[in-house]
C-alpha cells in the first residue's frame, strides 16, 4: 500500500518497549504479532540462543536427532494431556498444514479413504498458506484465491455482539451446535473438525461461550470425526491457561502450537498428535504409512533450545498464575472504554482484548473511514507511545504475557487516549 511505502525502523527493544532509529519508544501492545512472552531482550532466552549457537546451529532431523529437540518434545507431551508425539515445523501455518495432512492421511491409512472433508468455523484463521487459507477462510484476506482453495464446510460461530435477529446468545450457540450435529449426521465423509482453541483472534476476537468447544469435541467423538485444535495464538497463557483445551475440557486428536513457544524469539511451531493418530502412521517402509512432510529448518536446535528455556521460565516464574492476576487489570477499564464514542463492544479473556470500533453505537455500524483504520490507529498510537495494530474495525490489545500491572495500566490509559484522539480522523 502506498501509505506504507516507508516504515519506522526498530533498532532495539528491551522489556515491553520498542526503540526506533530516531530515538522514539513505543510500548509493544501486540507482543510483536502476538508471540512475545517475557518482553524483549530477556537475559535467559538470549543466553539460551547464544549457548546453543556455540554448539550446534542447525542439523537436520531427517534421520538424526539432537538433545534440545528430544527434550522439548518430551516437555510438550508432558504439558499436553492426551498427546503422544510431536512434529516440528517453523511457523504456525505449516503446523496447521501438518495437522491437516495428519488428519486426512489418518483416514487413508485406516482404510476409510472416503473420509476426506473438513468442517471449520466461519471467521476462523489458521495462517496464510493454501491449506491454512482453505480451512480458515477470511473473505477480506483470501477472496482473490478462492478458486484455488479446497472446499470446506463452514459452521457459524456465536459472537455475543452480533447475534442474528430473533436469537438469544444461548439460542444461537445451540443453533450452531445443531448445525454441526446435523452436518455430521447426514455426511459420513467428514474427516475432521478444525477450530481455534478458546477464541478466534484474527476473525475479530470472538471468545466462545463457556461449553461451546467442549460440546463440539463431544459431537466429534460421537460421530467418529477427528477433532483438531489450533492453539497457535491462544495457548501458552494468552487466554489465561497454559493449554487452553484443558480449560475448555475438550481433548483434541491433534493440536498445533506456535508463536509463544520460543518466547517469541525464534521461528518455531509444533503439531502434536495422540496415540491413535501416531499408531495409524507406524509401519515398515514398504507399508507407506508414514507422513511425507519436512522442512529444512524443522526442529532447529537454536529454536528448540530457546523454547526449552522459555518453558522452564514459565514454570520457575509461575507465569500462568501471574497472567491470571495481571489480566484482571483489563476489567477495571471496561466501563471507561465502553463509554467512548467509537467503542461498540469489548471482548476480553486473559491477555487478549478486542475493542470493536463503531461509528454508530445503536446500529453497531463498523467504522469505515477513507484512510486505512490500521494506519490511523498506528499513527495515533505512536503519538501516545504505543505500537498498535488493528484488524478490520477491531483494535487488538495483545501485550507480552509477562507485562506488569503498571505497564498494563499505562497501556490501557494510552489506548483510551488513542481512541479519543483518533476519533477526529474516523468520524469526519
Ligand atoms: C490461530 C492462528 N493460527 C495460525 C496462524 C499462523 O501462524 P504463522 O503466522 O506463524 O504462520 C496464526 C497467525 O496469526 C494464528 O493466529
Amino acid at each position: 500500500m502506498k501509505e506504507w511505502e516507508t516504515f519506522d525502523k526498530i533498532s532495539y527493544a528491551k522489556g515491553m518497549w520498542l526503540f526506533d532509529s530516531k530515538g522514539n519508544k513505543m510500548l509493544d501492545a501486540v507482543a510483536s504479532m502476538w508471540c512475545n512472552v517475557w518482553g524483549h531482550s530477556k537475559k535467559e532466552l538470549v543466553n539460551a540462543i547464544i549457548n546453543q549457537t556455540k554448539k550446534l546451529q542447525h542439523s537436520s532431523i531427517f534421520n538424526l536427532t539432537h538433545e534440545p529437540a528430544e527434550q522439548l518434545a518430551k516437555k510438550l507431551v508432558r504439558i499436553s494431556p492426551g498427546m503422544h508425539k510431536v512434529f516440528y515445523s517453523d511457523n504456525g501455518s505449516s503446523a496447521m498444514e501438518i495437522a491437516l495432512k495428519l488428519a486426512l492421511q489418518f483416514w487413508v491409512n485406516s482404510g476409510e479413504k472416503q473420509k476426506s472433508k473438513i468442517v471449520t468455523l466461519e471467521n476462523g484463521y489458521h495462517g496464510d498458506t493454501f491449506g491454512a487459507m482453505s480451512i480458515g477462510y477470511v473473505p477480506q484476506f483470501f477472496e482473490k484465491f478462492k478458486k484455488q482453495l479446497f472446499p470446506t464446510i463452514q459452521i457459524p460461530v456465536p459472537n455475543h455482539y452480533r447475534i442474528p435477529k430473533g436469537f438469544t446468545y444461548a439460542d444461537y450457540e445451540n443453533y450452531c451446535l445443531e448445525k454441526i450435529e446435523a452436518q455430521f449426521s447426514k455426511d459420513s465423509k467428514i474427516a475432521a473438525f478444525v477450530m481455534e482453541s478458546g477464541a478466534q483472534i484474527a476473525g475479530g476476537v470472538i471468545i466462545y461461550p463457556k461449553n461451546f468447544q467442549k460440546k463440539i469435541s463431544q459431537i466429534c467423538k460421537t460421530h467418529n470425526v477427528l477433532f483438531v485444535l489450533d492453539e497457535i495464538a491462544t495457548g501458552f497463557g494468552r487466554l489465561g491457561s497454559m493449554v487452553q483445551y484443558t480449560e475448555q475440557k475438550s481433548i483434541p486428536d491433534i493440536v498445533a502450537y506456535g508463536k509463544m513457544l520460543t518466547g517469541g524469539y525464534m521461528t518455531m511451531a509444533a503439531t502434536l498428535a495422540n496415540k491413535k493418530i501416531y499408531d495409524e502412521f507406524l509401519g515398515d517402509f514398504n507399508d507407506w504409512r508414514h507422513l511425507f512432510h519436512g522442512h529444512t529448518f524443522t526442529g532447529n536446535p537454536i529454536a528448540t533450545a530457546v523454547s526449552l528455556e522459555n518453558l522452564n521460565l514459565y514454570q520457575k516464574d509461575h507465569l500462568i498464575k501471574q497472567i491470571q492476576k495481571t489480566s484482571k487489570v483489563f476489567t477495571e477499564y471496561y466501563e471507561e472504554i465502553l463509554k467512548l464514542e467509537l467503542v461498540g463492544d469489548i471482548r476480553h479473556k486473559g491477555m487478549l482484548m478486542g475493542i470493536e470500533l463503531v461509528s454508530d453505537k445503536k446500529k453497531k455500524t463498523p467504522i469505515n473511514p477513507k484512510k486505512s483504520i490500521n494506519k490511523i490507529f498506528f499513527e495515533e498510537g505512536k503519538k501516545n507511545g504505543i505500537y498498535l495494530r488493528t484488524l478490520g474495525n477491531i483494535m487488538m490489545l495483545v501485550p507480552p504475557l509477562a507485562i506488569s500491572e503498571n505497564d498494563l495500566n499505562l497501556l490501557l490509559n494510552r489506548t483510551i487516549q488513542t481512541i479519543k484522539s483518533a476519533q477526529k480522523h474516523v468520524l469526519k
